[in-house]
């Protein structure tokens, strides 16, 4: 690998849009105002303060929130409380690639469906569900989804409500990259529509303030919450207090407002140039610019051969992560780009670069 790499691959920001002076006044704060309970165990539901912050911008009682190191542990809990092994899972084709290692390490027979631009393809579902499927939970990424880009249509939200009540399944709204929109109307989240204790909601800091800072969170009926704290408990007895603390002073002063705003605006024009970099460089490149979040997915000619063109990549210096990760089977015509962890000015010569590890390997494989 080149050593001046352009990494299309990390689903993580560039530091120039973490709000690292906003940060560093935070953690003051969070030791002058909170000594006592910044550097103390605290509790498995975590630091009580923003633990009420993220109630109150949810609109449920600080009883359905527990906070943890980073949403990837909210779902780990989540998954060790309602998922058995040999329990059917649905899950959207292509998927967050840790969801499906995660799922399949808990022995989950997975039932993938379709995903197109409007999100979850909701009448494969009811296919699925009509044909005796019965599954306990269905993953979905709602908004910007990791790593298609995708954003479920309202009306297949509702959809989506009225098969997990018709046929008793848990709804996971994973939901990392709401507040990452920077085009079109927001819509509601499943949860905020929930009116039968359907739904059980994760986000996270990593996208709006920093993935280091490790916070995470699930929102859920109370009952859930407790049963998951007690495992909080004897996995580390509480997740970790002065993050959690820094957060919260970093959410009530406004900071984030900031940091969602930064973040926002850069996305909007790496996005934009990246889809024109494609047009003019790799036109032979079929993806729908998203809206939001991190991701967009790229679809090449049938026949290109994904694995090829990431070792050519590499030669090259430009990374990015293969279709294949985030699909139980086929996808070797497609990648997934992240543009939140390039800067603008990387942006064209990483679409060189790949356009040339593309023809380079087209060569090869026509
Ligand atoms: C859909 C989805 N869920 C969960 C996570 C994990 O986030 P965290 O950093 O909060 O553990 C990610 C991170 O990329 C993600 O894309």
């Amino acid at each position: 690998m080149a050593s001046d790499t352009i990494s299309f691959a990390r689903g993580a920001p560039s530091l120039d849009i973490v709000d690292v002076a906003g940060l560093r006044e935070a953690a003051s704060r969070a030791f002058e105002a909170d000594p006592g309970g910044t550097t103390a165990y605290g509790t498995a539901v975590g630091y009580v303060p923003l633990r009420e912050w993220i109630a109150e911008k949810h609109g449920v009682e600080p009883a359905n929130v527990l906070v943890t190191n980073g949403s990837m542990q909210a779902d780990a809990f989540l998954f060790d409380e309602l998922v058995a092994s040999g329990d059917a899972v649905v899950v959207e084709r292509p998927t967050y690639d840790r969801t499906l290692l995660s799922l399949r390490a808990r022995g989950a027979d997975l039932h993938a469906v379709e995903l197109d631009e409007g999100g979850i393809d909701t009448s494969a579902l009811e296919a699925l569900l009509d044909g005796g499927t019965r599954p306990t939970l269905a993953h979905i990424i709602p908004n910007f989804q990791n790593p298609a880009g995708h954003t479920l249509s309202g009306s297949r939200r509702e959809h989506l409500l009225a098969l997990a009540a018709e046929h008793d399944f848990t709804i996971f709204e994973d939901d990392p990259y709401i507040d990452i929109r920077f085009a079109g109307e927001p819509l509601p989240t499943m949860l905020s529509q929930d009116s039968g204790e359907r739904v059980v909601y994760a986000s996270s800091f990593s996208k709006t303030v920093c993935p280091g800072i490790r916070v995470g969170y699930l929102v859920g009926p109370a009952e859930l919450i407790k049963a998951i704290a007690k495992r909080a408990t004897s996995t580390y007895i509480s997740p970790n207090m002065v993050a959690q603390s820094m957060v919260n002073q970093f959410c009530r002063s406004g900071a984030i407002d900031r940091s969602i705003d930064t973040v926002k605006g850069a996305l909007r024009e790496r996005v934009e140039l990246l889809a024109g970099a494609l047009e003019r460089d790799l036109p032979e490149a079929r993806f729908t610019p998203p809206q939001g979040g991190y991701f967009m997915w790229v679809q090449l000619p049938e026949g290109t051969d994904v694995a090829a063109m990431f070792d050519a990549a590499a030669e090259r210096g430009v990374a990015f992560v293969k279709g294949t990760d985030f699909l139980l089977d086929g996808g070797e015509n497609t990648l997934r780009l992240a543009f939140s962890g390039v800067t603008s000015d990387q942006i064209e010569e990483g679409v060189r670069r790949l356009a040339d590890a593309y023809r380079a390997t087209a060569t090869v494989t026509a």
